[in-house]
């Protein structure tokens, strides 16, 4: 509790809006829209069009696995910054190359499009 009552005035200070670094919203319509953008230039070649990674051979595959789209957008979020290893390979981050609005666009698209 204590860090979130450091960190919040930290980030508002910071000229961050809150909701901007920690979800996302499927029912934004320029945001999923410009989340396709996004995705056909940067993620397109690992998840593919369906969104199923290759059947998993190359990403995560969103439409099989289940699980994956089912965590909270604050997890989705830290693994498209931050990028992510696990049994699939490896997700390079994206912090570097997307600003957080980016971020959000890309993954409301992946839940509008491919989520339940
Ligand atoms: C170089 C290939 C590659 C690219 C490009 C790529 N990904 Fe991934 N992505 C992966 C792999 C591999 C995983 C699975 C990692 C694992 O095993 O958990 C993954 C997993 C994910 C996950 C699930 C993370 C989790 O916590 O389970 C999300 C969400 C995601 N990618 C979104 C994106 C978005 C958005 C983009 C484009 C901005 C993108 N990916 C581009 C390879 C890629």
């Amino acid at each position: 509790m204590r860090i979130l009552v450091v960190t919040i005035p930290l980030l508002l200070a910071m000229g961050c809006d809150l909701d901007d670094v920690l979800t996302t919203d499927t029912e934004d319509i320029e945001l999923v829209t410009q989340g396709k953008g996004i995705y056909d230039e940067h993620c397109i070649g690992c998840h593919q069009a369906d969104g199923t990674g290759g059947a998993g051979e190359l990403a995560a595959d969103f439409i099989a696995d289940r699980e994956r789209l089912a965590k909270s957008d604050f997890e989705l979020l830290a693994s498209i910054r931050d990028g992510r290893e696990g049994a699939m390979g490896m997700m390079p981050p994206w912090k570097e190359i997307l600003t957080p609005y980016e971020m959000r666009a890309g993954l409301a698209y992946l839940r509008a499009e491919f989520g339940d």
